[in-house]
């Protein structure tokens, strides 16, 4: 089969290779039908994630149609389902308390020990996240197998098209999970860091939540307007300083809560973010959280900090004392994809939400790589990138 293959910083091929078998009797196989470019996968094609190994399959954001079940799975062939990008056994301790993506149980034995010195214990497993994460080969192929199917997998009724309901899988219930995080009672101000997909959800999830005012920052006019057309006030901030203009608009008080949807790689030329570029960059396990300290800082006292931005190693400069003095809460996290499954298919089948706005372009899985290139450089303009292993490629 065809499928998107790793090789190195800002290396990534559709090759050839083997297909997908079944393994365990829970596991279905099935044929991708459309499938994302997620920004964590731009943390892996940046290289600042560790634990790839040339011609790792990518991919975590993935739908299809199921080929090839195993004996013991309760789907059958012909169905069509979006999957979670966490890999969650659905027996273990974590996830009978439905934190599926800290399932105890996904990554397998010999995966285990590579991130207990970093995180004191081990990872749950995800789709083609590196072999920290159990080194799964990902969606961004012809075919995956997804284990664990009795758990995972989501049925989606016939009349609802792909791009409806693909990002099922991971950005819209990490925007929903972002907005529970922040725990927005009814006429909240809630400031959202990163109008990237994620920080989209996240804005359209705080609205539906009961968000009184939700403020957008980013720097790409394409993703402010998109945030704007969910209902958000925005803070272009390279025109704007952010921390003035956010307690300017909140009679000095600050937000209510805040939502870093940015993570470890913040764009900006303060100089906090240089020193972090330059730390990332000789490879000091460091992360970029200019966003977090300044999401930290811009927030009311007594308020509430959720964090679905990922960070993968340490930070330095980080206002610990804002947190503390303050009273601060701070939520973060893996998405527990399987908790929102459900709940989020129900709400986009009565359009309560609307899931495809963000797409700016549809690929055949053979221009992936140019997709990667655009979604990580031309960000104005490619603000969601979908993956077609069935649509023909250019010539
Ligand atoms: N927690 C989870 O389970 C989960 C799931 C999916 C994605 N994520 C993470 O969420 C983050 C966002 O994902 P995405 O797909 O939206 O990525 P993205 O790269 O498309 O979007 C990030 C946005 O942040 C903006 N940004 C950068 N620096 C900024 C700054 N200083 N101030 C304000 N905005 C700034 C960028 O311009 C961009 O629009 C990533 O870190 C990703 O890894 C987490
Ligand atoms: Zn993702
Ligand atoms: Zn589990």
């Amino acid at each position: 089969m065809r499928a998107l293959t790793w090789h190195g910083k800002h290396d990534v091929r559709v090759d050839t290779v083997p297909d997908p078998e079944i393994i365990n009797p829970r596991d279905v196989i099935l044929e991708v039908t459309s499938t994302a470019i997620c920004g964590s996968d731009l943390h892996l094609y940046d290289a600042v994630i560790p634990g790839l190994l040339s011609g790792d399959i990518l991919g975590h954001e993935f739908m299809g149609r199921v080929v090839e079940t195993g004996s013991e799975s309760p789907l059958q062939k012909g169905q069509r389902v979006a999957v979670p990008f966490t890999i969650s056994c659905g027996k273990c301790f974590f996830c009978e308390k439905q934190q599926f993506s800290a399932c105890d149980n996904s990554n397998p034995a010999e995966k285990q020990d590579l991130t207990a010195p970093l995180y004191g214990h081990p990872l749950g497993g995800l789709f083609g996240y590196s072999h920290l994460t159990g080194g799964y080969p990902g969606g961004q192929a012809e075919y995956v197998r997804v284990p664990y199917s009795d758990v995972g997998p989501i049925v989606i009724p016939d009349g609802l098209e792909d791009d409806k309901v693909l990002f099922l899988s991971d950005i819209l219930p990490t925007g929903w999970m972002a907005a529970e995080n922040a725990q927005i009672e009814q006429g909240d101000t809630v400031a959202v860091w990163g109008c990237g997909p994620v920080g989209l959800f996240a804005i359209q999830s705080a609205r539906l939540m009961g968000a009184h005012r939700v403020i957008a920052i980013d720097h790409y006019p394409r993703r402010l307007d998109l945030a704007r057309a969910q209902g958000a006030e925005v803070i272009d901030y390279r025109q704007t300083h952010v921390l003035e203009a956010l307690m300017d608009m909140t009679g000095g008080i600050g937000p209510d809560a805040v939502i870093d949807a940015v993570g470890m790689e913040s764009h900006g030329f303060t100089p906090d973010n240089m020193l972090d570029t330059v730390k990332q960059k000789v490879g000091f396990g460091a992360d970029r959280g200019h966003v977090l300290r300044e999401a930290l800082l811009a927030v009311r006292k007594g308020g509430r900090v959720s964090m679905p931005g990922v960070y993968g190693g340490f930070v330095d400069k980080f206002p610990l004392g804002a947190l503390m003095e303050k009273g601060l809460q701070l939520r973060t996290g893996q998405t527990h994809v399987q908790k929102y499954s459900k709940d989020l298919l129900n709400r986009i089948g009565e359009g309560e939400l609307d899931t495809d706005f963000l797409i700016s372009h549809r690929l055949p899985l053979e221009d992936a790589a140019r997709g990667y290139d655009n979604f990580a450089n031309n960000q104005n303009d490619w603000t969601k990138v979908v993956l077609k292993p069935g649509m023909q490629a250019a010539a």
